[in-house]
């Protein structure tokens, strides 16, 4: 094992039978090697398989073939492991009769550690995910997004190395994907590794350092935004005409069945302008 990666997955693979004769592959030998305090996003179209990747990774799917290593743990036998790992569900689970501050308590409880069930803690969290205000609200009085908000003050509860946070934007409207997004690159800034899906694809180029592309459980495309925005048969060329007229540049370049978008003069800062300017006046 390579100590550098926090998580490493060879060959997963899942295999849902539907009915006699027909299998899904809800995931095909998707490797990957994460390193330890990075984003690394999964974005794919529904039903590609990001849940089932989660689920595997969190223990809550037990057969599948492949084999992962997280946080040093084969196919995270280890359950302590698990501590130090924040999880948004996809659907989270919510006690509808608590309240914000009686909820994160409650998800504090699980865990041995007393000061994560410390009304500090608590205090700080709701502070967060700007949900202070609404802590007296029964959580069934609680619109979409300030569940997810409540679901994600869940998943940081326990200070984890490791986030794994199903459709983290879901239901949140554009400030509040902002405060996320400041909150997702505090968390990198901490030295925390982030895995996560969204179908907000604006807020994953913003915050990750690899996406990886998932279709019907294949890893299609991994790499940084460049690697997977890029074109690789189109391209930008700048070239110094070294004082060739640029008009006859441009009939050689026209020649070659080229398309050119834009011509323009290089330009130099002021200073170089003005005793480039001066520097000519003095030699006539
Ligand atoms: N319990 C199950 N039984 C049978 N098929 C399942 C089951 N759970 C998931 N699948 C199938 O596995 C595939 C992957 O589903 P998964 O939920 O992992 O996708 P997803 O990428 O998370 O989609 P979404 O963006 O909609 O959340 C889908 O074809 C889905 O129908
Ligand atoms: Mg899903």
């Amino acid at each position: 094992m390579d100590n550098s990666f926090i998580l490493e997955c060879s060959n997963l693979t899942k295999i849902y039978r539907i009915f006699p004769g027909k299998k899904i592959y809800a995931l095909k030998d998707f490797s990957i090697n994460v390193p330890g305090g990075v984003v690394f996003s999964i974005i794919g179209p529904n039903g590609s398989g990001k849940t089932t990747l989660f689920k595997i990774l969190m223990g809550f799917i037990t057969r599948f073939s492949g084999q992962f290593i997280l946080r040093g743990s084969v196919n995270g036998r280890n359950i302590s492991v698990r501590e130090k790992i924040g999880f948004l569900p996809e659907n989270p689970s919510i006690y509808p009769d608590l309240n914000a501050y009686e909820s994160l308590k409650f998800y504090g409880s699980f865990f041995k550690e007393s000061r994560i069930s410390s009304k500090e803690n608590i205090e700080r969290l709701m502070e967060l995910v700007g949900l202070t205000e609404h802590r007296n609200k029964k959580v069934k009085e609680y619109s979409k997004g300030m569940i997810q908000r409540l679901s994600i003050a869940q998943a940081i509860i326990n200070n984890p190395e490791l986030l794994i946070l199903d459709e983290l934007t879901s239901g949140l409207d554009p400030f509040v994907t902002e405060e996320i997004n400041a909150i997702i690159i505090k968390l990198k800034k901490e030295g925390k590794t982030i895995i996560l899906s969204s179908h907000l694809l604006g807020h994953i180029q913003d915050i990750s350092d690899t996406i990886g592309i998932l279709f019907m459980g294949r890893l299609l495309k991994v790499g940084t935004l460049k690697d997977i925005t890029q074109v690789s048969d189109r391209g930008i060329i700048i070239f110094d005409t070294k004082g060739k007229p640029l008009h006859e540049c441009r009939e050689v370049i026209s020649s070659c069945g080229i398309e050119i978008f834009n011509v323009d003069y290089l330009t130099n800062d002021l200073e170089e302008a003005f005793k480039d300017i001066v520097k000519k006046e003095k030699e006539k």
